[in-house]
């Protein structure tokens, strides 16, 4: 098999439990994922041995049964997000990209970045017409949108590298398979969704989309209609027998690549040589990274580093607020008063123009004029985060808003929107935080004929052109411009806590975009300096603020007092707007003992899975 992994492991594996394949097999599609609250059966009322928290019950339902089952956090992630790309098609994906954030129990934890690649000869025009302007939809909607997937190779790295050798990749990905070829009910979330992806929307647009998503008399599917993928069943056979190579290759490879010829013909697009090739898919690697690692309040937070920016941004935030006396500006229900919302909301402000301005893919990529040199686009994390230039952004927060805030510049001297993460924490202690995406709802909307499964668009997170805002509003530079072999700057945020730098007292993450980030950092705020339970820190309101545009967003349940006090005396200017991401998390108390929370804003569910080996 063809490495589809940098920092490649060759441990042989012993595969332990052949039984568990067949139990696994008998438990896909049985109901027993409850969420928070339902009362258990006397029977499972055994040693918590683990938790899983994701957008949609049935895949915490596959989750929690392989942790049951004896596999850790890595195979319960694995064998979840599978799932995800069968039942939750407006994000869990085949065809998108994500990362993966592992901490053990004991020693360092790892990221496995299998963000989308942009195809070779892609180049920073490549959205703009002869003027210079930009072609509306090209970034979204076509198969110009369209990166290297890169969730098949990181689902299996994580697997290979931290899985527990109880269960093969192909076991994992046995429910998926069986519920593909099976068939599962339409829920709420899922039709809703559908529906307001047409008529006009992206799935109707697509007829391969149409065919799968749209009934056979018209309109989308609607709740409680069977949803069945038997192409999308045979590509994740092909995936579980031969890994990465039966995806990146072979009969997946040709329908996908044939898929973007068809459409491309079709639109009219004539990208010809340029689209994306062969080739750019036997390429594809997953990259492992160090986790981008800060303290606050005396935690060790772990995230993501480059080429996602929600660990930078996170820890810039954290570490401002790190100095600034939180503890004293509780309002009377314990959360944060209007001065304490101001002080996250500048914080926010400061963090997104550094990232605006310098965040990026740190990786080098050959130079389209360096006649076979490689170019590099630093990132200057060492000074966005160095002492100095915190204690100075510290100091410009003052009583009121100040949208005029630049970036950090370099002095002479030194150098859904959509997307779905699930939280999973085993017997062991160890943490999986795992965020993936097609980028938009729904990705591109461009369904691989007949291997039934739908494309990202996430080439739209490029800067595409200085000051175009992308679909999220946010605006770039020179640090995320598009080359071909370069990563989108991403805002998602794979988040673990760790206290006494071993014992994990967080995992979280959450779909959204930017909201991703800001979302993240209100609910472990909430936890850490307000001392909110996991449940109550999650539902709480939320604001979010991301440089440009200037105004704050706010979400409706934000009590009057508190977003008045934010405009007058803060003078915060305030816009409309969605404020918060889809919380997935898990809290561990003292004694050891995990709680899961799934947003309340969200179709998620919690999974409590119960075994010998309890915590
Ligand atoms: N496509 C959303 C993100 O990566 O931030």
């Amino acid at each position: 098999m063809a490495a589809r992994l940098r920092l490649l492991l060759s441990a042989e594996r012993s595969w332990r439990a052949q039984a568990a394949f067949a139990a696994l097999l008998a438990a896909a599609g049985a109901p027993g994922c409850k969420g928070p609250g339902t009362p258990k059966p006397p029977e499972l009322q055994r040693p918590v041995a683990g938790v899983v928290v994701a957008e949609q019950s049935l895949a915490v339902e596959v989750g929690q049964r392989v942790l049951e089952q004896g596999g850790n956090a890595a195979d319960a992630a694995v064998a979840t997000a599978l799932m995800l790309a069968v039942v939750h098609p407006q994000a869990g994906n085949l065809g998108g990209g994500g990362f993966a954030l592992w901490v053990p129990h004991v020693g360092e934890g790892e990221v496995v970045d299998f963000r989308e690649v942009a195809p070779r000869r892609y180049q920073q025009d490549l959205y703009l017409d002869a003027d210079g302007e930009v072609v509306a939809r090209r970034s979204l909607e076509t198969p110009l949108a369209v990166g290297v997937p890169g969730s098949p190779a990181g689902l299996h790295a994580l697997w290979e590298r931290h899985g527990s050798g109880s269960f093969s990749f192909a076991q994992l990905a046995a429910p998926a398979i069986q519920t593909a070829r099976g068939g599962f009910t339409v829920g709420p979330y899922l039709a809703e969704d559908l529906a307001s992806s047409g008529p006009g929307g992206r799935i109707a647009a697509d007829p391969t989309a149409r065919a799968r998503f749209h009934r056979p008399d018209g309109g989308p599917l609607r709740e409680g209609d069977l949803l069945v993928q038997e192409d999308l069943a045979q590509t994740l056979e092909r995936l579980a027998a031969e890994g990465p190579d039966g995806f990146y290759g072979g009969r997946t490879a040709e329908l996908l690549l044939q898929t973007l010829r068809t459409v491309d013909a079709r639109e009219g697009l004539l990208a010809g040589d340029r689209l994306m090739d062969a080739a750019d898919l036997a390429a594809y690697e997953a990259t492992v990274r160090a986790p981008l690692t800060g303290w606050f309040r005396g935690f060790e937070v772990l995230s993501v580093p480059p080429p996602s920016s929600g660990g930078f941004v996170l820890l810039q935030v954290l570490s401002i607020l790190d100095g600034l006396p939180l503890e004293t500006e509780r309002d009377e229900a314990g959360g944060p008063t209007a001065r304490a919302l101001h002080w996250w909301i500048e914080a926010m402000r400061l963090a997104f123009a550094d990232r605006a301005e310098h965040l990026g893919d740190p990786e080098a990529f050959p130079d389209p004029e360096g006649q076979g040199a490689m170019r590099t686009l630093e990132v200057p994390l060492e000074a966005l985060l160095g002492a100095e230039w915190i204690a100075t952004r510290r100091l410009a927060i003052g009583e009121r808003a100040q949208p005029g805030v630049a970036p950090w510049v370099p002095t002479p001297t030194p150098e859904s929107p959509e997307t779905t993460h699930l939280s999973v924490l085993d017997a062991e202690g160890n943490a999986v935080a795992l965020t993936t995406t097609l980028n938009g709802t729904f990705g591109s909307g461009l369904l691989v004929e007949g291997a039934g499964f739908l494309l990202n668009n996430e080439l739209d997170d490029f800067s595409i052109q200085a000051g175009t805002p992308n679909m999220f509003g946010l605006v770039g530079a020179e640090a995320n411009q598009l080359y071909g072999g370069r990563r989108p700057l991403s805002s998602m945020t794979p988040t673990v806590v760790r206290e006494g730098g071993q014992r994990v007292v967080l995992v979280l993450g959450a779909p959204g975009g930017p909201r991703i980030i800001t979302s993240v950092l209100q609910v472990l705020l909430r936890v850490l300096v307000h001392g909110q339970p996991l449940e109550e820190a999650v539902a709480a309101p939320r604001v979010h603020q991301q440089w440009r545009p200037e105004g704050t967003a706010l979400e409706a349940a934000l009590p009057d007092g508190l977003r008045t006090a934010l405009e007058t005396t803060h003078g915060q200017p305030l816009r409309t707007g969605s404020a918060a991401g889809l919380i997935q998390a898990i809290a561990v108390d003292p004694t050891g003992q995990p709680t899961g929370a799934s947003d309340p804003r969200s179709d998620g569910a919690v999974g409590v899975a119960r075994g010998p080996k309890g915590r």
